[in-house]
Order: C-alpha cells, then sequence, then structure tokens
C-alpha cells in the first residue's frame, strides 16, 4: 500500500469519500473560486485578505523568500496568516504553502540542512533518504508548510549544468530509488497526528537530458525570492548573465523518445507508485517543443498512460515562455494539462486572462472542473480540510540534535574517497601537527551551496551548524596543533607532516551554474600547491556539486575526498578523516578526465576511460 493510501485509510477517508466531498464543493463553486484555486502566488506579492478576495488556491516561498527576520517563529506566523484568511472564504477550502525544502527546510535559519542529493546518492542509501524526508516534514510542519517542490528526479545527462548536484545520479534506477524513499519520507507517518506533507517530483520531464547552446537563453524569469515583482509579469525581464551561465539549464533535450521512456520517465513512475501526488513541469523543451505546452507528455503520457490522478503545477513564471501573447500562454498551458500555475507575481493579470478564456471558449470548462478537482483530491488526501494549520509543539525539534544526528551519518555517507596513497587516511587523533586551508573549511554557507537560506546560497554564517574545521578541531587530540589558513597564506615557518586543503565552487543554483570549463579555479590550485609545498602528506576535501576537472593535479595529492555538498553538519567529515567512521560512498556520476569527456554521450564515446567510473570509492 502506497504511503498515500495508507495515509488516506489512517484518516478514514476512502476514495469514494474523497470523491464524494470533491463533487459536493465543485458543484458550488463559481468560475471566480476555480480559477482561484488553480492560481499560486509569491508570498511577497499577495496579502492574507487578498487570499480571500480571489480564493487563491496557494501561496509559495521562492528560493529566499523568508520573513524578516527568518526566524522558524516568524515563519509559522507568516503562513498561518495565508492559511486563516483562505479558511474565512465562504467554501473555506485551505490554501497549501509551498517551498522548495530540497535538503532539509532549507530557508529557514535553524533548521538542519542535508547534504544535497548529489551527496545522497553517493550514499545509495534509501533508507536514510526515507528518515531524511520524514525529519524533513515535520520541520516542514512546524512552520505549517505542507509542499515541498522536492524531490528532484533529474537524470543529468551533463555535469556543465548547474543543477547536476540536484540530482542523485546519472543512473537513472538509482534516482528513482532515491526519489521514491524522500517521497515515502515526506508524505508518510512523520509525527503523533500520523501526517505528512506533499512531495513534489520534478522537473518532468527530461531537464537532466538538455544539450549545451553557444548562447544563453534570451530572456529569464526575473530573481528569486525577496525582490519587488516587475511591473509587467505577464513578460519575463532579461537579466545580465555572466558569459557560460544559463547555456544548458532549461534547455532542449534532443532525444528520441524510446531514450525519454528509458532514462527519464521511470523515476516519475516510482515516485507516483510511492505516492507522489504532485509533479513540476519543466521549463525545459523535448526536441523544441517547450514542456509547459507539452499536451502528449502532460496529459497522455503524465496522466493517461501512467494514471496519475495528482496535480501538475508550472514552474516559476514557465508559462510565460510558451508564446508572445500572455493569453496564448495560459490558454496553451492549461488545454496541455497544467492544473495549478505558479504565476507568482500578478495574480490578478493570470485569473482575469484564464477567466476570459474560458468565457471565450479557448478553455473547456470540463478542463477548468477536472484541474480544481484534481486539486481539491490532493488537499482531501493530505488531510488539509481537517488539519489546515501544523502541529505547533513541531517547533522545538526544529534544528534539534536527534534530526541533526540524521544529518551528520548523512555526510558521513555521502562522502567518496577517490585516493589514498601511503595510506594517509585516517589520521591519527593525536598527530602533533596539522595545517588546514581554504575558505570553505570554516564557511556554513559555502558547504551548503545553493539553495540554502537564499535562492542562490552564499558563503558565510548564513545559519547554524558545524563547519569542517569545527568538526576536525573537535575530533583531534586537545595536544594536536592546528594551523587554519583560508588562503593557505601560513607563517613561514608554518610545516607538519600532514596538510588539508578544501577546495570549493562558489554557491550556485539552476543556470547561474551553468559551467563551460569545470576544471579547479586559479584560485584553488594555488591554494593546493601552498600547501603541498609546507606538508609531507596532502589531503585534499573538494566541496563541489559535481565532478570537476583535477587530472592535472591529482600527481600532487595523496588523498582526495570528495564532500559534494554537506550541509550544516560537516562534522561528518572528520568522523572519517580520523576512522571513527569508514568511507562507504560511491561515486553517483562517472569522474571525466577532461572536458572532451562531458557529456555522458561524449565519456560513452570516448576512446579512454573516465578518470573513475560511477559506482567507483575507497574503503580507506
Ligand atoms: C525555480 C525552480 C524550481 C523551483 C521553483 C520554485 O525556478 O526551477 O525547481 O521549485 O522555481 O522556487
Amino acid at each position: 500500500m502506497t504511503a498515500r493510501a495508507e495515509s488516506k485509510r489512517q484518516r478514514g477517508l476512502s476514495d469514494a469519500d474523497i470523491a464524494r466531498k470533491i463533487d459536493r464543493l465543485l458543484s458550488q463553486m463559481t468560475l471566480e473560486e476555480k480559477v482561484g484555486q488553480m492560481t499560486m502566488v509569491e508570498n511577497n506579492s499577495i496579502t492574507p485578505a487578498q487570499v480571500a478576495e480571489f480564493f487563491i488556491g496557494s501561496v509559495l516561498s521562492g528560493g529566499g523568500g523568508n520573513p524578516t527576520p527568518n526566524t522558524p517563529e516568524n515563519w509559522r506566523a507568516m503562513v498561518c496568516a495565508f492559511q486563516e484568511a483562505a479558511l474565512e472564504t465562504r467554501l473555506a477550502i485551505p490554501l497549501v504553502y509551498g517551498v522548495d525544502a530540497v535538503h532539509g527546510h532549507n530557508n529557514v535559519k535553524g533548521a538542519v540542512i542535508f547534504p544535497q542529493n548529489i551527496g545522497l546518492g553517493a550514499s545509495r542509501d534509501a533508507d536514510l533518504v526515507e528518515r531524511i524526508g520524514r525529519v524533513t516534514a515535520r520541520e516542514l510542519l512546524a512552520t505549517s508548510v505542507h509542499w515541498t517542490f522536492a524531490p528532484s528526479v533529474s537524470v543529468p545527462q551533463d555535469l556543465r549544468w548547474g543543477r547536476t548536484y540536484e540530482g542523485y545520479s546519472a543512473n537513472s534506477q538509482l534516482v528513482g530509488a532515491l526519489g521514491a524513499a524522500l517521497v515515502r519520507g515526506l508524505s508518510g507517518r512523520c509525527c503523533d497526528e500520523d501526517r505528512g506533507v506533499l512531495a513534489c517530483a520534478k522537473h518532468y520531464v527530461a531537464d537532466g537530458a538538455a544539450r549545451w547552446r553557444e548562447s544563453p537563453l534570451a530572456e529569464q524569469a526575473p530573481q528569486q525570492g525577496s525582490t519587488a515583482p516587475p511591473q509587467d509579469s505577464a513578460a519575463p525581464q532579461a537579466v545580465e548573465l555572466a558569459l557560460g551561465q544559463w547555456r544548458i539549464d532549461q534547455g532542449d533535450a534532443c532525444i528520441d523518445e524510446a531514450s525519454l521512456r528509458q532514462t527519464h520517465l521511470p523515476p516519475y513512475q516510482a515516485a507516483i507508485a510511492a505516492g507522489a501526488l504532485t509533479v513540476m513541469a519543466s521549463y525545459s523543451s523535448w526536441n523544441d517543443e517547450k514542456l509547459h505546452g507539452h499536451r502528449y507528455l502532460l496529459s497522455d503520457v503524465l496522466k493517461g498512460e501512467l494514471g496519475f490522478d495528482g496535480l501538475i503545477v508550472t514552474d516559476w513564471m514557465a508559462i510565460n515562455q510558451l508564446d508572445p501573447d500572455y493569453q496564448q500562454c495560459v490558454v496553451q498551458a492549461v488545454n496541455a494539462g497544467i492544473d495549478m500555475v505558479m504565476v507568482p507575481y500578478d495574480f490578478r493579470c493570470f485569473i482575469s486572462t484564464l477567466k476570459r478564456a474560458v468565457q471565450q471558449g479557448d478553455v473547456a470548462q470540463e478542463r477548468i472542473d477536472d484541474a480544481v478537482r484534481r486539486i481539491l483530491r490532493v488537499k482531501l488526501a493530505l488531510g488539509l480540510f481537517d488539519q489546515p494549520i501544523g502541529d505547533a509543539s513541531l517547533l522545538q525539534s526544529l534544528g534539534c540534535a536527534a534530526h541533526r544526528q540524521v544529518a551528520r551519518e548523512a555526510v558521513r555517507k555521502s562522502l567518496v574517497l577517490l585516493k589514498n596513497d601511503r595510506r594517509s587516511l585516517p589520521l591519527p587523533k593525536d598527530a602533533p601537527r596539522l595545517l588546514v586551508a581554504g575558505r570553505a573549511a570554516d564557511d556554513i554557507g559555502l558547504q551548503c551551496g545553493g539553495w540554502s537560506i537564499s535562492w542562490q546560497g552564499e558563503a558565510g554564517a548564513t545559519t547554524s551548524g558545524t563547519t569542517i574545521l569545527e568538526g576536525i578541531r573537535a575530533a583531534a587530540s586537545d595536544s594536536t596543533v592546528i594551523d587554519y589558513s583560508p588562503d593557505g597564506q601560513f607563517a613561514d615557518d608554518a610545516r607538519a607532516a600532514v596538510g588539508i586543503a578544501v577546495l570549493h565552487e562558489e554557491p550556485y543554483a539552476e543556470g547561474f551554474g551553468d559551467r563551460a570549463d569545470l576544471a579547479l579555479s586559479s584560485d584553488e590550485i594555488d591554494l593546493l600547491q601552498r600547501v603541498r609545498a609546507r606538508c609531507d602528506q596532502l589531503i585534499v576535501i573538494l566541496i563541489t556539486g559535481r565532478p570537476r576537472i583535477i587530472t592535472e593535479q591529482l600527481p600532487l595529492i595523496d588523498a582526495l575526498v570528495v564532500a559534494w555538498l554537506p550541509g550544516t553538519e560537516a562534522n561528518g567529515v572528520a568522523d572519517l578523516l580520523f576512522g571513527d567512521f569508514p568511507f562507504t560512498g560511491k561515486l553517483p556520476f562517472s569522474w571525466p578526465r577532461s572536458m572532451d569527456q562531458i557529456p555522458l554521450a561524449a565519456l560513452e564515446a570516448s576512446a579512454e576511460a573516465p578518470l573513475w567510473e560511477c559506482g567507483y570509492g575507497l574503503t580507506s
């Protein structure tokens, strides 16, 4: 029995009960109330009073759409204010609040932030991922948030993609297994009230197969989070882009249907079987046809062939990319099978446009009723009508030690040991001296990466947690002298048997993380060489959202550990450096020798083997 069926059974709700309640509500609803339910607005662009006035079905916080101050209590107050307004409407249909809790409740200061999906892919541990889902659900419900836009079940095929780290692996089967595990954890029983939250499998479909473009996307949806909405939300704004950015994200997957069905569809089948009730459409295209307007893939395949009876939600302003004319955008998307539109700013424009399309016969009433039926079905199955407000007592557990222990275990299981010459690892806890270098050795923001407190993520003490350096200090003996230098510029006489260099990518999200070249930066190489010159054994730790080109530097390195983006509990790194736990992680992607072996198709055609195959990892 799926988590969803179990959850409904436990609430005493049969499918027939749900169908009757939907029919009763639908028969009473006006067109305004129906269109309102199909409208999702970002939290800085609407007031609670307007939620009631326009019968809004959902409000979201985009990446970084945090209340000020950003505290769990303030999050709860913000979300409850919107919900209480929705419950004041004539039919008291609760709204559902959504966030990108993609590695914990990662927008909220003080919440536990887990390793990004690529690290969980290295763990290959479905039970761990399910437990992460349960902890995340508890922390979401503490703030009365009932929907997370996770898991990403992308199957990244090109490491240059800025969303590679949001994917578990290039192995479709592993993606499906871990994505389904997160769905079970999120939507199953997570606390006394026997309830979970809504999961959302995204981005449907084949977003990970988009090919590299020689020019950036001409127009980008405006920045997310707390920025002021643009004047005219019907037309996307151009955003000044640095070289290399937005060259692959939201691109075109030029693959045949057999490949789409073999590689990119199965994770959705697994997520739906596990109980996923929502799916987010992808910005990307399939053979030059935008997914948001793709009736065959959205309606015939996902809803028809796969039998998906939940709701399909758009991505952020994504329908605006369908056509120069906004009414055509709305008509194409809703007729293709979109049920809820993440507007996210100008909800009046969207509502009036969709109503006009129905009145003019461009969108059939039956399509509207089907979309609203799906939305009501999801809200009823979630139990939102019975319990529209999350349990306040859960606030005490948000960020608690027990939750952090799960995250620390996840960090341990995510690390991959790629080289360990001269048995450099594990380190003795009583080493007389250690040199540690690198900004990312002591920076919570850098170790979390994108989608952490803010949309793009940022360096600094952005939230509470433990850095790699703090973990090393705690694990080493009191007699060990630990020299730390963010840039490797140690005092002239500084020298030790062991040096640890922590290299890192600057945080990024989405297309801002697209890169033409994955080689180490000059800063990373300088840091590595500075430490190399002062130690007998050099340990390199990579903080990265993807494999990097490190072939040239490899001979300088005695032990190489990839920590991916570990999140707030980076003391898990020291647990393995000092041998308290063994290395068990395995590469979720093959590690290319050079840029000539990217994308995956180039690697498969290459005469040379990669540096390390997917599935590789030493055990110490
Ligand atoms: C973003 C992302 C999507 C996210 C949504 C809401 O642009 O593509 O993954 O869930 O907007 O923040």
